[in-house]
């Protein structure tokens, strides 16, 4: 009997694909360079790994991505028995949506796993930039804690503050949960309505002109989609209040980034933690880490040894189903 081709875009530890076992795994490198930006296929200029992976397409039963790779119309076209796309994120604009749905290739996500790790970076940026944390720990490792200081190292305290959240999917939700704890106040926009759980916290419903205009921290939970695109403008960047900050853990492309370069160098925000980018990686010489008052990481929301393995194993049964013909446990709508 002939096994079900899976290609796997990048390498993945073997443990957190046991599920497709019995498939054949055409697995990519480890650390590919990041796919071309401007044009080409995804494993145009990527070296020679990249390309016998690649070549595999026509033959693919499915392929489980990472969020680096653009499953694209290229790619489609190249994969005629194609059954199923399984990306290893929540996030899917990496993903040709549209084109899947025109070939009836259902696309599977993996929502759900990874809200408490997310939220907990989230909340790990806030406090980091409440209380100047990369600086002081600078400080101390190159010699400047030369004596307990009463007036140095002043950071903000996180309690009375008010905290926009931009997006209430489940990770927005896990955010709001734990700023409440901290003490903060929360103010929301969303597009839905917003349903309350047990446990959520008090918070009031607002557009976001007021979010912007009313929150010491804007931090950005929602999808990267055509109308979510530079959402954080020049603007919006204008109406958050001059001593705000902003953090992203949701895509680089929701925030102008040029637009937010320029609002911090003239002051009109005090500050940002990214941990996404336009692009990504984002090269050393960018103008975002000269600025002290940034913090850039390198995309690792998700990243914790539980989450990512049970990102990959969710990915896998979406595979799985998919290859059946099932409906998948976590389909994009
Ligand atoms: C990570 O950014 C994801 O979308 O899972």
């Amino acid at each position: 009997m002939t096994r079900p081709v899976v290609i796997v875009t990048r390498g993945l530890p073997p443990a957190w694909l046991r599920a497709l076992a019995h498939c054949e795994l055409v697995i990519g490198p480890d650390d590919p360079p990041p796919p071309a930006t401007v044009a080409g296929t995804p494993w145009a200029g990527r070296g020679a790994w990249c390309e016998r992976t690649w070549s595999r397409l026509p033959e693919a039963d499915a392929i489980l991505s990472l969020l680096t790779e653009p499953i694209d119309a290229a790619v489609l076209a190249a994969a005629p028995r194609l059954a199923v796309v399984s990306n290893m994120a929540v996030g899917v604009d990496n993903i040709d949506l549209a084109a899947c749905a025109a070939r009836g290739i259902p696309v599977g996500h993996t929502p759900h796993v990874l809200t408490q790790a997310c939220a907990d970076l989230t909340l790990a940026l806030l406090l980091a930039h409440a209380r100047g944390l990369v600086g002081a720990a600078a400080d101390a490792r190159a010699g400047a804690w030369t004596t307990w200081s009463p007036t140095g190292w002043l950071g903000r305290d996180l309690g009375g503050d008010t905290l926009g959240i931009v997006g209430y999917g489940a990770i927005g939700r896990a955010v709001a949960r734990r700023a409440h704890a901290f003490g903060m106040r929360l103010l929301v926009h969303t597009r839905s309505p917003i349903t309350h759980a047990p446990g959520d916290p008090p918070l009031q419903a607002v557009a976001l002109p007021e979010l912007l205009a009313g929150s010491d921290v804007v931090t950005l939970h929602v999808p990267l989609s055509p109308t979510t695109r530079g959402l954080l403008g020049a603007d919006a960047l204008a109406a958050m209040q001059s001593h705000a900050v902003l953090i992203n853990t949701s895509r680089g492309g929701v925030v102008d980034q040029d637009a937010l370069v320029d609002a911090l160098r003239r002051g009109a925000i005090a500050g940002a933690a990214l941990d996404v980018t336009t692009p990504e990686p984002l090269a050393p010489d960018h103008p975002l880490y000269a600025m002290p008052q940034v913090l850039v990481l390198p995309h690792i929301g998700s990243a914790t040894v539980g989450t990512r393995r049970r990102m990959a194993e969710l990915a896998c049964r979406n595979v799985l189903a998919g290859l059946e013909g099932r409906p998948l446990p976590h389909a994009v709508r």
